[in-house]
């Protein structure tokens, strides 16, 4: 069962995600979108209502998390999991860490909405390099978290290979795509 748009704006508003988490989560899933559409075109099998609902949900719990401490993916994973949404649950589980060994030819929903978060910080698209670097000047000051950092990006830049491979077009390209809502 996937939510529609108009039930994910809902559910966001009743949780009470921060209004910043909000404009964040519009903004990863115009462009989790954008590239799921371009993908679909090159004959990849995205469903697109659960790519849009999952990156919209990616972070419901997160307002809350801030302040308990817990990991919001696994939290909003089992909110999401607890109200009968479960393959949106899996792709939040998977929103920071993809846990599954990727297929080298197919990109997943979980890829797709993991890749989406890191390319847009706050409300803007920006690269890799400046996500990381950002995440790196606040969460990085400790040797631990640098080093789950490296690991992180290591795995993002691979997963941005890949759909970029097969788009035949380069990661900075993603800022002049439009999203068609004619999907
Ligand atoms: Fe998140």
């Amino acid at each position: 069962m996937i939510p529609t748009r108009e039930e994910c704006l809902r559910l966001m508003g009743e949780y009470g995600m921060l209004e910043n988490i909000v404009a964040h989560s519009l903004e990863v899933a115009r462009v989790a979108l954008i590239l799921s559409i371009e993908l679909n075109k090159k004959g990849q099998k995205i469903d697109l209502g659960l790519v849009e609902a999952a990156s919209l949900l990616h972070d419901l719990t997160k307002t809350e998390c801030l302040k308990t401490k817990e990991d919001h993916a696994q939290t909003g994973s089992q909110l999401l999991k607890g109200i009968g949404y479960e393959r949106i649950g899996e792709v939040v589980a998977q929103h920071i860490w993809v846990c599954k060994e990727g297929d080298p030819s197919s990109v997943s929903e979980e890829e797709i909405v993991n890749y989406a978060d890191k390319r847009v910080m706050h409300d803007r698209i920006v690269s890799l390099e400046e996500r990381f670097s950002d995440l790196k000047k606040r969460y990085g000051k400790i040797d631990r978290s640098m080093d789950y950092l490296e690991r992180l990006q290591k795995e993002i830049y691979g997963i941005e290979n890949k759909i970029f491979c097969i788009l035949q077009m380069n990661p900075g390209d993603l800022r002049n795509l439009h999203l068609d809502r004619n999907w």
